[in-house]
């Protein structure tokens, strides 16, 4: 079996990249905006290469071997069985998020989400002249996990909120929600006639092997009626740069409505995208494996050594490459500009909905996260001594 090396730097000269130029010329580690500083899988640069080498760059339709491997996928490792006249194909799923927030009522109505979330959720309501409404989600010191407290999300809503914005597994918790608590979910939408919009993004970066991802769809007719879930090949085989996402509507109804919004103005993947959508999918499965455990190592050393750190809390992640911190009894204004300042580049916990808090991606080497860690370690040292 091949081995595959996450621990090599990625040599980076002449890249302009996101997450890397925002600190260019600057001795601060990017540990930000989320994508992974590791090589794609090797099929998936075999099969660009080839495609490259090809030279046929025209319009392009989606492979019928793309279709027919995300309908196995999902039969295979969700038990879910779907049409693939559902599928409806996306540049990206922050383009999914918004095409629902426009199709589903009216300018006015209100669009709820929980806190903190992905940022995209917060903005798509106000694109789409609709409120946001957003739940706060607490932490449960018993079930040592983030939680929704149901009759407060009851309470969130008015008659006007048609539609859940929800994320599964949890950016930036890291949370895979579970089935009773799925269940619970789609209860509430059921009652409360809402559609679900479920950016299930995450859903293949499950770092406890005991656990299986449930898509919300699946649970009953009733609910995949009602839902518009969004998934992606991008996060788990490190491809965002390429866009090529997909959304999944059983309802016809919501899927014509999903599809006008987005005619005319959304484009398809391009065909490259679609490319490197099947070789991930399709012939990258040990490669994906191996990532799991890298990952899973890299969440243990950032979540204990976290822990140890004074003025910081955080707690075990149980999916994403994400995690979530809260920095509120540092006493800083602005946690991440104090990290900033300390050679150490995190996302801000304000553009989440929850000022105090910082997000790690430790989607990168352990060398850099060891580096980072003792980075941070040194920064909240040098305050307590001060205080
Ligand atoms: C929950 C979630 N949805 C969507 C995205 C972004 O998707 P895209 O880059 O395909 O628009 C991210 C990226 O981090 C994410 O975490």
């Amino acid at each position: 079996m091949e081995t595959y090396d996450f621990d090599t730097p990625v040599d980076r000269t002449g890249k302009e990249t996101l997450k890397w130029g925002k600190y260019e010329g600057q001795d601060i580690l990017p540990l930000w905006v989320a994508d992974m500083d590791f090589l794609c899988p090797p099929p998936v640069i075999d099969a660009l290469r080839e495609e490259v080498n090809h030279g046929l760059f025209g319009y392009s339709l989606p492979p019928r071997e793309l279709v027919k491997t995300i309908e196995e996928r999902l039969l295979n490792h969700y038990d879910w069985s779907i049409d693939p006249s559902w599928i409806i194909w996306l540049p990206g799923m922050v383009p999914g998020l918004n095409i629902a927030s426009r199709c589903v009522g009216e300018p006015g109505d209100d669009i709820l989400t929980t806190t903190p979330i992905y940022p995209p959720f917060l903005t798509a309501p106000g694109y789409a002249d609709r409120n946001a409404l957003r739940y706060e989600m607490g932490f449960d010191p018993v079930l040592e996990r983030w939680t929704i407290d149901f009759d407060a999300l009851e309470q969130t809503i008015t008659n006007k909120t048609n539609l859940f914005l929800f994320c599964n597994p949890h950016n930036p918790l890291g949370r895979i929600f579970s089935v009773e608590e799925l269940k619970e979910t789609a209860e509430f939408c059921l009652r409360n006639n809402l559609i679900i919009c479920s950016d299930e993004i995450h859903c293949d970066l499950l770092l406890e092997p005991s656990k299986s991802h449930i898509p919300i769809a699946t649970l009953s007719p009733d609910i995949a009626d009602r839902t518009i879930t969004l998934m992606a090949p991008s996060k788990t085989f490190n491809l965002p740069g390429f866009g090529c996402s997909f959304a999944i509507i059983p309802n016809p109804q919501l899927r014509t409505a999903f599809k006008k919004i987005r005619a005319g103005i959304v484009p398809d993947p391009a065909a490259i995208g679609y490319t490197a959508a099947l070789a991930a999918y399709r012939d990258s499965a040990q490669w994906h494996l191996q990532l799991l455990k890298y990952l899973k190592s890299n969440a243990d050393l950032a979540y204990q050594r976290i822990s140890r750190m004074p003025g910081l809390w955080t707690h075990p992640v149980e999916a994403t490459y994400l995690l979530w911190i809260d920095a509120r009894k540092l006493g800083q204004d602005n946690p991440q500009r104090f990290f900033e300042d300390h050679g150490i580049g995190l996302s801000d916990g304000r553009d989440f909905g929850k000022p105090g808090f910082v997000r790690l991606n430790f989607g990168c080497t352990r060398s850099l996260l060891e580096q980072a860690l003792d980075r941070m370690e040194t920064a909240v040292m040098e305050l307590k001594k001060e205080s």
